[in-house]
């Protein structure tokens, strides 16, 4: 097939270049808003034409069409108003309830998605015809068209008069993974990091050929842009990516929370992983960032609003400010000042402890009072369900001897009456730390507190 050379394209079509203009009104170019959104190339004679126009040099002309029917960026705006969306804007807390389909209206920093999610330019530079629901748009990538859209149909008008006036060489692979890199990997403003994450967004992977392929493609060889055919884009975008990722390491180092646990190989850390790992997300605190094991605490505190209710405040208190500054990662003086206070609180309740002697009464309301807070402990780990099964087993053992009768050959397992059966339950949930389901081990808690007496 022959192709008509550029030139003569626009020549012939007068009327292309007049209809690409009645859209955009008469205002002139130095007053003009840099940004004039999709819509503004959607007309059928400029890049809205239905089938791919193969006698167009530059250009297939139905860019806009791919763009609106196959593109997923012209869905990443609409993708907010997902429940996935607005769950993950729950969990990090830029909104309290809420609906799907308007939370970001009321939303702490919407631009938190929004730069990645949209074309979120400033007010004044968007034209008539833009609208930020349109997703990443044509000029995401090719850049603000304000300076060049009315022109780039003249005769004569060559690419290069374009990037003069703002246009993004997206001939060029390199310049394109960049851009595609400022939200595929991240920039100093757009961030994915772990806590994004682990609040329930996907985490980000990259690979230029494959991804340019898959938007599909909207474009086709023509001088000027072979570097995008063959090998090219796979290798210049490999060297792109990690250059890439070089520049952003610093600027996830300087951002708040570091470590960002995003910058490291998932798999260190996460041995299996689920994409909805479900309870763990949704225990509260700031997603991502490991909460302080809490096992030695769970169940003392229960235990102290029972037998000594004036040190549960302060214990309650110590023990919070320690779990914060152990997850944002402090150390230094008010780890350390943390630390010492809850030492004094922790002696004190040694002091008391020593004091208390617990009679057969004593020992079934500490049961009760743990068995009632079964969600609570269920849900704060592995290590607080450990401490919540030995100390029933072994309050339990203390009830029976407290009562007078025998003591058991051996604890739990042996139980011969209901309530022994249901605490030798809970050990079964406790076997295995990777298959440990809180729901389940707090309903079987539930279970044991039907059992007491
Ligand atoms: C650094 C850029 C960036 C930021 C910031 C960002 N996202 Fe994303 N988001 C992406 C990319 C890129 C994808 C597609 C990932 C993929 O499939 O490779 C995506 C995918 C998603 C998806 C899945 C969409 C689908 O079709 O499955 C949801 C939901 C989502 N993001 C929500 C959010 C929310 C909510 C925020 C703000 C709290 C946010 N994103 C912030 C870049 C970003
Ligand atoms: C996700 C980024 C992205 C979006 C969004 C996007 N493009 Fe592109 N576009 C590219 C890349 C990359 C090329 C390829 C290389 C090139 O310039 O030849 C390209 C090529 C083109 C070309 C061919 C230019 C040429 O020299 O080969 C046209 C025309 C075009 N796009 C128009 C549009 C229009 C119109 C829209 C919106 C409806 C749009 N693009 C949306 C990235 C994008
Ligand atoms: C302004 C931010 C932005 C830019 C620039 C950008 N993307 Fe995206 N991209 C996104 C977001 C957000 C999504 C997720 C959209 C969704 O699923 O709703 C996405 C999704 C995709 C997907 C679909 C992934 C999937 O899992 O289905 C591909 C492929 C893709 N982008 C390729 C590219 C390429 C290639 C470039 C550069 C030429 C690029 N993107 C530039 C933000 C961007
Ligand atoms: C240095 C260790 C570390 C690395 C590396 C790490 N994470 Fe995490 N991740 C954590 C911790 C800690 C939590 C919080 C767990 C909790 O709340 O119980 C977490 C939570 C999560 C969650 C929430 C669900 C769950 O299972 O707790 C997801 C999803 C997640 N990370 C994904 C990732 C992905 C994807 C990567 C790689 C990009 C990654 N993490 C890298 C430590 C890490």
């Amino acid at each position: 097939m022959r192709r008509a050379s550029w030139e003569s394209r626009a020549l012939a079509g007068g009327s292309v270049l007049l209809g690409c203009l009645l859209g955009l009104g008469a205002a002139r170019a130095d007053t003009r808003p840099s940004y004039v959104g999709a819509g503004a190339c959607s007309a059928s004679n400029c890049h809205g034409s239905v089938v791919p126009r193969r006698d167009s040099k530059l250009s297939l002309q139905n860019e806009y069409i791919t763009w609106y029917k196959q593109d997923r960026h012209a869905k990443a705006y609409s993708a907010l108003s997902e429940e996935r969306a607005l769950r993950i804007a729950r969990r990090l807390g830029m909104v309290s309830g809420g609906e799907a389909s308007s939370w970001l209206d009321g939303a702490a920093h919407p631009e938190r998605c929004l730069d990645c999610h949209a074309l979120d330019v400033p007010a004044a530079e968007r034209g008539p015809r833009f609208d930020v629901r349109d997703g990443v748009s044509c000029e995401a990538c090719h850049g603000p068209a304000g300076g060049w859209i009315d022109r780039h149909t003249e005769a004569g008008w060559t690419p290069e008069r374009s990037i003069a006036l703002g246009m993004v060489d997206t001939r060029d692979p390199a310049r394109a993974a960049e851009i595609c890199l400022s939200c595929h990997l991240g920039s100093a403003t757009q961030r994915v990091d772990h806590e994004l994450i682990a609040a329930g967004h996907p985490a980000l992977a990259f690979e230029l050929d494959t991804f340019a392929a898959s938007l599909p493609a909207h474009w086709t060889e023509h001088e000027g842009n072979g570097g995008w055919f063959r090998a090219g884009p796979w290798l210049v975008g490999q060297a792109v990516a990690l250059r890439e990722a070089a520049r952003h390491l610093p600027r996830q180092v300087r951002g708040a929370g570091w470590p960002d646990f995003a910058a490291y190989d998932c798999s260190a850390c996460h041995h299996e992983l689920r994409p909805e790992s479900g309870w763990r997300q949704d225990r509260g605190g700031v997603p991502g960032r490991p909460p302080w094991e809490e096992s030695r605490y769970a169940v003392l505190s229960d235990l102290a609003r029972t037998v000594a209710p004036d040190l549960a405040g302060p214990l309650d208190a110590a023990v919070g400010r320690l779990d914060r500054l152990t997850r944002e990662g402090r150390d230094g003086p008010e780890l350390g000042g943390a630390a010492e206070a809850l030492v004094t609180v922790a002696e004190q309740l040694v002091v008391r402890a020593r004091r208390t002697e617990l009679d057969g009464q004593g020992v079934a309301r500490v049961m009760r009072a743990v068995v009632s807070d079964a969600h609570r402990l269920a849900y704060a780990g592995f290590g607080t369900a450990q401490q919540l099964a030995w100390g029933l087993d072994s309050l339990a053992v203390a009830r029976e001897s407290l009562s007078g009768a025998p003591p058991p050959a051996t604890r739990a397992v042996a139980g011969d009456d209901a309530l022994r059966a249901a605490i030798g339950r809970l050990f079964d949930q406790l076997t295995d730390r990777a298959r440990y389901d809180p729901a389940r081990f707090a309903r079987d808690v539930r279970d044991v507190a039907g059992k007491l007496p």
